[in-house]
C-alpha cells in the first residue's frame, strides 16, 4: 500500500516524540512492504514564529492531500501568561480540527500490566480498565460565538452551541464503537443545567432506539468524573461534548498511570489525524526525556484506521515488550531503575520491529 503522511511535529516535545513515531512508522512500512512518503509542515507557535499564522494554508493543503496526519503538540509558555497575545498556538490546533472537519476524537483508556503500580489508584480498581472516550471536537464552548469581552473589558463570555446534526453524528459513532465492543454507551452531559445538554440527551435517546442491543445510560458529567476513578471498569464507550471530553480524558490518564501513554485519533470529514493527548510539555523540550509512547500508539491507531491491523498490532507488541524490558522514560520507569531517553526508547522499538 502507498501511504502519504503529513507530519506536524508542532512545539515543545512535539518534534522529539513525533520523530520516534515516524521512525517506528518507517520500520513498519519497510517490514510490511508499504511505500511511505511524508512531508513536514508547520503548526502552532513555530508556525506563528515563522509565517505569522498558527495553521498556514500550506499545512492545511498538505493535510487534505495526505492519507493521514501525524501530529505532536502545540503550545508555548511565552503565550500563556500573555492575555493580550493576538494569536495563540492553540488556535492553530483548533483551526486544524475545524477545517479538516475532525469532529470526533477517539481516546482509548487501558491499563498496562507493568504500569499498574504507577497509578495513584489502587491496582484492584484500575487493573483491567478498558474503555473509550469519544470526545466531540469541533463544537461547543471551543467554537461557539459570540466569544469575547465587553467594551470596558470587565465582562467576558463564551457561548456553548450544538446543533442536532453535530450531536447525531458523534453519538451515532459512539454506538458504532459500542457494537464492536461490550455494547454499553454512557452519554455524558449536564442536562440538569444546560440547554445544549438537554438537546444532547434528546437526540441521544432517538439514536439509542436504533441500537436496541446496546445498553445506554445517561449520566451527569460531575458524576462521571467521580465514577471514572472510583470504578473505571464499569465503562465501555463514553461519549461527550468537547469541553467535558477534554477534562475527563486528562482525568482518565490517571488510570493508565501517565499522560505520556494516551493516544488518540481524530476523525471526521476529511483526512484523519493521530495525536497523543498530552500537551507540548515545554519544560522538557529538547531534553530527550519525554515519553514517546503516546505518539507511537497513535501511529498504531493510524495503521488500524488505514485497515492495517497487523501493523498496528506489531507496534503495540513492541511497546509492551519495551515496557516489559524496562526500556522506559522517566515518567514510567520503575522507581530506582535507570530511565531511558526518548531516542533510546525509539531505537529499541525500531530494533524490535526489524527483527
Ligand atoms: C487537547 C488539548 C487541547 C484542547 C488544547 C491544547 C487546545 O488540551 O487536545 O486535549 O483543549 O483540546
Ligand atoms: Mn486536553
Amino acid at each position: 500500500m502507498k501511504i502519504k503522511l503529513a507530519v506536524l511535529p508542532g512545539d515543545g516535545i512535539g518534534p522529539e516524540v513525533v520523530n520516534v513515531a515516524l521512525d517506528v512508522t518507517k520500520a513498519i512500512c519497510s517490514k510490511f512492504g508499504h511505500e511511505l512518503s511524508y512531508e513536514y509542515a508547520l503548526v502552532g507557535a513555530c508556525a506563528i514564529d515563522k509565517v505569522g499564522n498558527p495553521f498556514p494554508d500550506e499545512t492545511y493543503n498538505l493535510c487534505k492531500d495526505s492519507d493521514a496526519v501525524l501530529f505532536g503538540a502545540v503550545g508555548d509558555p511565552k503565550y500563556d501568561n500573555n492575555p493580550s497575545a493576538k494569536v495563540r498556538p492553540e488556535q492553530g490546533l483548533l483551526a486544524m480540527r475545524k477545517k479538516l472537519g475532525l469532529f470526533a476524537n477517539i481516546r482509548p483508556i487501558t491499563t498496562f500490566q507493568s504500569l499498574v503500580h504507577k497509578s495513584p489508584l489502587k491496582p484492584e480498581i484500575v487493573d483491567g480498565a478498558d474503555f473509550i472516550c469519544i470526545r466531540e471536537l469541533t463544537g461547543g464552548l471551543y467554537f461557539g460565538r459570540p466569544q469575547g469581552r465587553t467594551e470596558d473589558g470587565n465582562t467576558a463570555y463564551d457561548t456553548c452551541v450544538y446543533s442536532r446534526e453535530e450531536i447525531e453524528r458523534i453519538v451515532d459513532l459512539a454506538f458504532q464503537y459500542a457494537m464492536k465492543r461490550r455494547k454499553k454507551v454512557t452519554i455524558v452531559d449536564k442536562a440538569n443545567v444546560l440547554a445544549t445538554s438537554r438537546l444532547w440527551r434528546e437526540v441521544s435517546q432517538e439514536i439509542a432506539k436504533r441500537y436496541p442491543e446496546v445498553e445506554t445510560e445517561y449520566t451527569f458529567v460531575d458524576n462521571v468524573a467521580m465514577q471514572m476513578i472510583q470504578w473505571p471498569k464499569r465503562f465501555d464507550v463514553i461519549v461527550t461534548e468537547n469541553m467535558f471530553g477534554d477534562i475527563l480524558t486528562d482525568e482518565a490518564s490517571v488510570i493508565t498511570g501517565s499522560m505520556g501513554m494516551l493516544a488518540s485519533a481524530s476523525v471526521g470529514l476529511q483526512t484523519s489525524l493521530f495525536e497523543p493527548i498530552h500537551g507540548s510539555y515545554p519544560q522538557a523540550a529538547g531534553k530527550d526525556i519525554a515519553n514517546p509512547l503516546a505518539t507511537v500508539l497513535s501511529a498504531a491507531m493510524m495503521f488500524e484506521h488505514l485497515g492495517k491491523q497487523k501493523e498496528g498490532t506489531l507496534i503495540r507488541e513492541a511497546v509492551n515488550a519495551s515496557m516489559a524490558a524496562g526500556v522506559c522514560t522517566e515518567d514510567i520507569a520503575t522507581d530506582g531503575a535507570k530511565a531511558y531517553k526518548t531516542s533510546e526508547v525509539g531505537k529499541w522499538l525500531v530494533d524490535y520491529i526489524n527483527k
